[in-house]
């Protein structure tokens, strides 16, 4: 903890600690090796656009990237979250001109080559990444996960069919609240009572006879509660993985379907993923909209219409970045070395500091603290924005303050808000 570069010894030493400037060391973003330029495409002298404001003189001297690693902030956000350094680098590199196609994949066609290889590697390397089994498709889809809290119910089940949910939280709820549109769901288990702070013992779950499926949300996003192990329901488990998704190893097959937005842990918002095991594709509702269809989506490898095409190579090069740091194994030791110093300092803040959850089932992703002294919450989180900490507050229906700390959250950042929270009791307790 001592080393010279500790944000944490800095803030405690430094009493001017507003100016402080951020001295973390940078070797936490890990190197995703940058491709080497490529050829720049050939300027054609045909003008295309008359209602162009580009004078050819910036054209030729595109204007600088202002953004440096030291301009950017800690951001907890709960997602859209922040994204690992090495690769937006990588990205930026790549933006205008993808591998010497001469266009950014923005502009590809999602049927072409250069998208085909795209979308395969990012399949190839997901499947590596979580050992998917070979009965299981990946599907690269759009609508976030809230679209899959119908289509799960529209694919799965007939209108008379119950399914079992068990609800942890916000998300748990809204799923099975949706679900009520396409089946007859039913909780089975609700934390609501202990404002969501709890995972059910398993062998206390009453499953209903010919449910379905059993629904849960891997860890809610809200309230920081995590599943660590997962039921072995009669029929089919399914789970929304959404703010945990390749944060640790998990054992696919014991999902009938596991589904995940992007944008917490693997990438930009706009793509959802869903493994399925390949046998529950077929059986739609015949009311399913085309494109919450799984059959449809499978059949077309993920490519039925246009894709979030941007938003699947920027999943395809964190999938990349992900096994370059080992896989999950590698990836989750970093996230429980990152939520053991960030839970410490709340439990050890004699009270100055509160999180509610209980305590084996505290999420290593979203961390949601209180203040003791909750008239104090306004100033914590603006001397942290002010300290480069960014996305603290709570979300507005539990309040108190929330860290996101995904993936492509640094240990530095951790330590930074530790020694940020610490200097702060110390000053305000
Ligand atoms: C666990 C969980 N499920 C579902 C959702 C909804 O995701 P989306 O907004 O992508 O539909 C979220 C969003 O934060 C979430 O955290």
């Amino acid at each position: 903890m001592a080393t010279i570069t500790s944000p944490h010894s800095l803030l405690l030493q430094n009493p001017n600690r507003h100016h402080l400037k951020s001295s973390i060391s940078t070797s936490h973003f890990n190197a995703l090796p940058l491709p080497s330029p490529s050829p720049s495409p050939k300027r054609f002298s045909i003008s295309c656009s008359a209602a162009s404001t580009t004078s050819p003189l910036e054209l030729q001297n595109p204007p600088p990237s202002h953004s440096s690693s030291n301009d950017r902030v800690f951001n907890f956000a709960a997602g859209p979250a922040t994204l690992p350094e090495s690769v937006l680098k990588k990205a930026e590199s790549e933006l205008i001109n993808w591998r010497g196609s001469g266009m950014s994949v923005m502009e590809m066609s999602h049927r072409g080559k250069d998208f085909t290889s795209i979308i395969q590697k990012a399949e190839s390397d997901l499947r590596s990444l979580l050992d998917i089994p070979s009965d299981y498709a990946v599907l690269f889809l759009q609508g976030g996960a809230t679209t899959q809290f119908a289509a799960i119910p529209l694919n799965l089940c007939k209108p008379d069919d119950t399914v079992d949910y068990v609800v942890t939280g916000s998300w748990g709820d809204k799923a099975f609240k949706e679900a009520q549109k396409y089946c007859k769901p039913k909780v089975i288990w609700s934390g609501k009572a202990d404002k969501y702070t709890k995972i059910p013992a398993f062998e206390d779950l009453e499953q209903s006879p010919n449910a379905k499926y059993l629904h849960i949300c891997a860890n809610e996003t809200i309230h920081g509660v995590e599943f660590k192990n997962y039921p072995n329901p009669k029929n089919l488990l399914v789970a929304d993985m959404s703010s945990n998704f390749c944060s640790k190893p998990v054992d696919i097959s014991k999902f009938g379907i596991i589904y995940a937005g992007a944008q917490k842990n693997v990438g930009p918002s706009g793509v959802t993923i869903v493994i399925i095991r390949k046998d529950l594709i077929g059986g739609a509702q015949d009311i399913t909209p085309v494109m919450l269809d799984y059959k449809i989506h499978h059949e077309n490898n993920s490519l039925y219409n246009t894709p979030p095409c941007y938003g699947i190579y920027m999943c395809g090069l964190v999938f990349e970045d992900l096994l370059q740091q080992g896989g999950l194994k590698e990836v989750e030791k970093k996230n429980k070395k990152k939520a053991d110093i960030l839970y410490e300092a709340i439990d050890q803040s004699n009270g100055f500091y509160r999180c509610p959850v209980e305590r084996s089932v505290r999420s290593l992703m979203n961390v949601p603290f209180t203040l003791e002294k909750a008239e104090l919450e306004g100033e914590f989180i603006k001397e942290a924005a002010k300290e480069k900490m960014v996305q603290l507050k709570g979300h507005r229906s539990v309040g108190g303050m929330r860290a996101s700390i995904y993936n492509a959250m640094p240990l530095a950042g951790v330590e930074k808000l530790v020694a940020f929270m610490k200097d702060f009791q110390a000053r305000h307790a």
